[in-house]
This record gives structure tokens, sequence and C-alpha cells, in this order.
């Protein structure tokens, strides 16, 4: 390292960075600084050692008794679904036609998506999430309008229009041909465009005719490192739906394999009532469960089994799910995630939780080379999170000083109040309640 070259960039202070680079494994560093140049991590370690003198930089942040962590990742979440957080009392079949399917029905005003794509963005980011695999609409304009938002805030973010071209009303419903044309498209425009990158997105089995999962198996061929994404087994009466729409299938995580759409880019949502062959089927081709825990207790779907999903060596992520998921905060998915480990027995630790909605979500996402860690030449997509923001954390850390016990209090009483500063590419993006303006 050239310690006499000019820096343009900044340097954050902090009490202490986090990173967690593997399971069982927290990097901390008490008295921390981070050095970020042109997007990247250009150093990191403790501020005594800092091998630059501040007036070097272009801006110096002292973030006090903040802690610093990788952005968050979230693995699964829908862009228009803001609007039905939170709506009563339905599980999720009767949930899609009475809340879901009308509000993403707004989409198809180009204006209401532009300006919700951004608001939804912008969310995420005030939660220090700062990358996403996002579900968008039925809509291409919409799609565009999510992309266009994404890539204006410099972020990383994977995402696709929905493909539905039956058991959905008429109003979002596209064609097997149109579904295809549209998506052809829209991975020409924006798989690879800066930090973009496009997932082939039937919405799940009952809302796809046999032509359109074909034509869907057809789009991942059009361009390397395309993901897919979809939603599977979340609710018992959706398993039998499927069934009954599907004959000739051996199961549900079938339908999708016998159309091409399971890989290790795949990424299927949920996953809570698969049969044996289902599990091994998922281990076999690689392809990943987003666990989205607020949602499966919202919905009333069920509990995931984490026990299993080790067992069978299947790949997981953690996500949202939003709106079915209550809440945008990666910080209440893990907290949740704990709870529902322990209806089934099973202890999560914080570090698993915390490695999992950061370098965990990067490496299932095929993206742990660019995000997810701390570490020199990353991308510099950070969360400073001060602790003291919610009282009862502020009060609980009072009394502990093992770092562990100090992780899992962040873990299950942390969320959104936290958040002080979310970092894109080097770039603040939210801070202390605001989102920097895009000009
Ligand atoms: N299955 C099909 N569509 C959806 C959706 O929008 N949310 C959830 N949670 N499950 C689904
Ligand atoms: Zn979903």
């Amino acid at each position: 390292m050239n310690q006499t070259a000019p820096l343009t960039g900044a340097v954050l202070l902090l009490a202490q960075t986090l990173d967690f680079p593997t399971p069982s494994d927290c990097r901390h560093q008490p008295q921390g600084a981070l050095v970020i140049q042109q997007g990247r991590i250009l150093w990191h370690g403790d501020r005594a050692d800092l091998p630059w003198p501040r007036d070097q930089f272009d801006a110096v942040y002292d973030y006090g008794n903040a802690w610093l962590l990788p952005g968050f990742i979230d693995s699964h979440v829908h862009a228009a679904q803001m609007p039905v957080i939170a709506s009563w009392g339905e599980q999720l079949l009767d949930w899609l036609e009475r809340y879901t399917f009308p509000a993403e029905r707004r989409f198809e005003d180009p204006a209401v998506a532009r300006s919700a794509s951004g608001a939804f963005l912008d969310s995420l980011l005030a939660h220090g999430t700062t990358t996403a695999l996002v579900f968008g609409t039925v809509h291409e304009d919409a799609t565009d309008a999510l992309f266009e938002a994404a890539q204006t805030r410099g972020m990383a973010m994977i995402a696709g229009k929905v493909l539905m071209d039956r058991n959905c009303p008429d109003f979002l419903s596209d064609t097997a041909q149109s579904g295809y044309d549209a998506s052809a498209r829209l991975i020409q425009r924006w798989h690879g465009t800066d930090r973009l990158r496009y997932a082939v997105t039937p919405r799940f089995a009952p809302t796809s005719t046999e032509a359109q999962l074909e034509g869907a198996g057809a789009l991942m061929s059009l361009a390397e490192g395309l993901y897919s994404q979809t939603h599977v087994s979340e609710n018992p009466a959706e398993v039998a739906w499927v069934k009954s729409l599907f004959p000739n299938a051996r199961d549900y995580v079938d339908v999708y394999e016998r159309y091409g759409l399971l890989n290790d880019h795949a990424v299927l949502a949920h996953g809570l009532h698969l049969t044996d062959r289902e599990w091994q089927s998922l281990a076999n081709t690689g392809a990943r469960l987003a666990v989205c825990p607020t949602s499966n207790t919202f919905l009333g779907s069920g509990l995931f089994d984490f026990q299993r999903a080790e067992d069978e060596g299947v790949a997981l992520s953690l996500a949202t799910d939003v709106g079915g998921g209550t809440s945008l905060s990666q910080l209440v998915s893990a907290a949740e995630a704990y709870k529902v480990a322990q209806l089934k027995g099973k202890k999560l630790s914080a570090n698993w939780l915390l490695h999992r909605i950061t370098q965990g979500n990067a490496e299932a996402l095929h993206l742990g080379a660019e995000i997810g860690t701390l570490d020199v030449d990353k991308q510099a997509d950070l969360v400073v999170l001060n602790p003291v923001a919610s009282q009862n954390l502020a009060a609980r850390l009072d009394g502990i000083e093992a770092l562990d016990e100090r992780l899992f209090a962040l873990v299950i009483l942390g969320d959104e109040r936290l958040t002080q500063a979310t970092w894109v590419a080097g770039q603040r993006r939210y801070c202390n309640g605001q989102t920097t303006p895009i000009s």
C-alpha cells in the first residue's frame, strides 16, 4: 500500500466493527476504523493503526459508539407489497386474492411503479439492507422502474418480472409468449448492467401453465449467471393444489425440476412441507431455500426445519418476504428464525444468524466475492448501527461484557431503529432518518 498517495476517500470511525466470515467466527475490532476509496474498502483495522493522517481524507465520519457491519442482504422480498404488510386474517391463497393481487395491480401505472420502487429501495436502506433478491410485478415497465431505482442508488440488486399466466386476475395475467418476450428484453437491458442481475421469476407453480414454465426454463439459457426465483411448499392448501394441477409431477419440487429451473442459482422461498424426495432433490441440484420466518408465522404457513436443512445439506438464505413478512429488518428476520428454531428444539447462535444475513446470504447468492464482509477490496456496502437507539437493547447491553451475549441481544432486540447510516458502494445513502436525495 502506498501510504503517501493522496486519498480521496472517507474514513469511518466506530466503537466497533463486526463481521461474520463463517457461521461460528466473529471478527471484532473494538475502536475500529474503515477507509473507503472509489466505492471499495481500502483499509480496515484499529483506528490507532490508521496509516494516514486524518487530514488526508476528504471526509471523516466519527460514529462514536456505533457498530459497523456489512450491509444486510435480503434474499426474498416483494417490491410491490409494502402496502399489504399486516393484512388481517388470511392464509396464503386467500391473502393473495384479497390483498396482494390488488396491491400489485397498482404497478400497471408506470408513475406509481417509479415512485413506489424508489420508496421501497429507500426503505430497504433505512432497514440497513443494501442488497436484495426482489420479486417485481408482472409488468415490464414496473420492472424497468425497479432496476432504474436500484441503478440510481448504486445498489447490487437481483430482480425479475413475475411470470403468471393462469389462476390469477386478468389484470395481472401475461401469456407464455408475452412473459417470455418481456423477460428476454429485461435480461438484455439489465442483467450485468452496473451491479444489477436478473432472476427469471415464475410466481409459483399454480399461476403458470406448463408452457410458461417451459419458457422460464428456456430463458435460463439466454445469459450466463442468470438466477431464478419462485415459491415452494409454503402452505398445505397450496401443496394440495399443486398436486391436482400437475398430476404427472412427482411432487411440488419436481414441477420446477422438470422445467430446468433447479440449479445453484435457483432461490425457492419457504420449503415448509417438503417430502424426503424433495429435500434430496434440492440438495442434489444445489437449489437454495430462502427461509422467511416472519412471513411463515404471520400467514400461519408453518415452521421451517433448520435441523433438517443442515442434515440434508440444503443451502439456505434468510429473507423477509415482505409483504407476507412483517418487517423489512433482517435483524427481525433473524430474531424470528431463532424463535422458530426454538419451537423445533434447535438453538441458533447469534453468530450463525448474523453470518446468515451478511456473508452467508452473499454466498448463497454467489455474491461473496463482492459483498458480505468488511474485507479490503469488497464493495463498501455497510450499515452503521447505534445500539442505544433501542431503550431495551441499551439497558440489556449495559449489563453484559461477553461479545456473544451482546450480539445475541442485538439480534433479538434490534430492528431498523438502530440504523444510523447505510452506505452503498462508498456513498452514504441513508443517515439518521433521512435518505440521501437522488438527483
Ligand atoms: N406464493 C405465491 N405468491 C406469493 C407471495 O406473493 N407471497 C408469498 N408469501 N407466497 C407466495
Ligand atoms: Zn414471497
